[in-house]
Order: C-alpha cells, then structure tokens, then sequence
C-alpha cells in the first residue's frame, strides 16, 4: 500500500515533468507558421478557394489575385479621360461639368462623404483647418478664401489625382461620389465672386439647384 502510493506519486510527477517539457518545447517549432498539434483541422483549414490565395486544383496551380485582362473595363467603372498633367487639370477645369442632376439629397450624400474622406484636412466649414492640416507641409487653401473660384471641373480633377500633398482619391471614390463631393465642396464655397471660363458656358453652382 505504501509502496503503491509512493509510486504514484512517481508517475505524477513525472507526468508533470514530461508536460513541463513538452509545454516549453511545443512552442519553439521552427516552422513558425504551424500551428503545431491540431485537435480539429477542418476549422483551421477552410476548404474554399480563399481570395488572393494561390490553390493547386486539378494539377493546375492558381493565383487568385490576377490582374485585369489588358483593354478591358470592370463592368460599372467610368473611364477618366483627363490625364494627371497641368494641361489636362486647366482642361477640365474649362470643359468638365457635373454629369449629375443637383438636388439636397444628391449634396447630402457629397457631405456624407466629406466627414469620412476630407474633413481632416479641410476642416468642417472648408477653412483648412482639419486635425491633420497643421501637421501637412502647407494647409489646405480654405473653399470660401483662396478656393472660391474654383470651377467644378478642377474640384474634380484635383479629388481624382490629388495635388501637392493631398493625395488621390480615385481608387476609393467612384466618380459618382468624386461629382457627390464637388457639389458639397461647391456649397462650402458660396457663390462665386467671378465668372471663371468654365462658368461662362453653365452658369455657376448655385444655378444647377434649378435642375
Ligand atoms: C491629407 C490631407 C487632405 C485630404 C485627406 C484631402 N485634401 Fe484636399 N487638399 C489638401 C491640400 C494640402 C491641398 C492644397 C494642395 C495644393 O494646392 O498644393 C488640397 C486641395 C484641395 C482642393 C483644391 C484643388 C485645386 O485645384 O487647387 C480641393 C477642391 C480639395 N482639396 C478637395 C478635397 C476633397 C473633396 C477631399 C476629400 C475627398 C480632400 N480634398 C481630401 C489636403 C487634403
């Protein structure tokens, strides 16, 4: 009886010794990325094709992440003519007009995106003074100041491909957002004080809203 106990009291611990061990050891894998002894494998190992994963299926060894197949369009993405030069910028500023019908809902939605995408920066009101301008090389110009003649077709530009060190916004804003936002950067402008050359042809922004 007592030597049975004792040898219990072996077996424990060595138990434990054999746990210390394995504990310490069973974390020094080499392999980093096992995940070391699985108890159910089928939830760590998802058996769907995953995105941006490369899968073997049948023999054929598959990227998923491809690019676009050259010359061709994702089905509802708007081409933007104007290239990312000075020339093209003054172009648009002459020639692009906002494709979309103004109303308040229509600016709404441009306000929407201008706390999540702007605010920062310009500033609630327009005025350059968001929490990040103070720490930019320069602020932003204010929309009713220096900015206040600018014509829809810049606004756009300039969102599009960004300038000085505001950077682009054309791959996180469809250009139905970017003409969104230019009709709510257009209200924190007030009216205009001249007529640019793009506003000769299509009255200035406060006239759309007759739309
Ligand atoms: C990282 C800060 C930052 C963010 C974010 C930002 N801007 Fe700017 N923005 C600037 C700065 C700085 C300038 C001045 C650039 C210059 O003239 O060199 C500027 C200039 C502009 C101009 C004037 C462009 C011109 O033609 O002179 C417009 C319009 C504008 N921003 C709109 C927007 C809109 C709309 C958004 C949101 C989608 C936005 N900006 C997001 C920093 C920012």
């Amino acid at each position: 009886m007592n030597l049975s106990y004792k040898n219990l009291k072996l077996v424990a611990c060595g138990t434990f010794a054999v746990m210390l061990v394995a504990g310490f050891t069973s974390c020094g894998k080499k392999d980093t990325n096992s995940p070391g002894f699985e108890f159910m494998p089928d939830m760590y190992r998802s058996p769907s094709v995953e995105y941006y994963g490369t899968h073997v299926i049948n023999g054929d060894t598959i990227n998923n992440a491809l690019l676009p197949v050259n010359g061709t369009i994702a089905r509802g993405f708007i081409p933007y003519v104007y290239p990312n030069t000075v020339e093209a910028y003054e172009q648009a500023g002459l020639y692009l007009k906002n494709p979309i019908a103004y109303s308040a809902a229509v600016e709404k939605e441009g306000e929407d995106l201008y706390v999540k995408f702007c605010v920062h920066c310009h500033g609630s009101t327009g005025a350059g003074d968001g929490k990040v301008a103070a720490k930019l090389p320069g602020p932003p110009p204010a929309y009713n100041g220096a900015l206040k003649n600018l014509s829809e077709g810049k606004i756009f530009h300039t969102i599009t491909y960004g300038k000085g060190s505001m950077g682009p916004h054309q791959s996180l804003l469809t250009q139905e957002e970017r003409w969104k936002l230019v009709y709510y950067v257009q209200k924190l402008q007030g009216p205009k004080t001249v007529a640019t050359d793009s506003t000769k042809a299509v009255a200035p922004a406060d006239s759309t809203k007759k739309h």
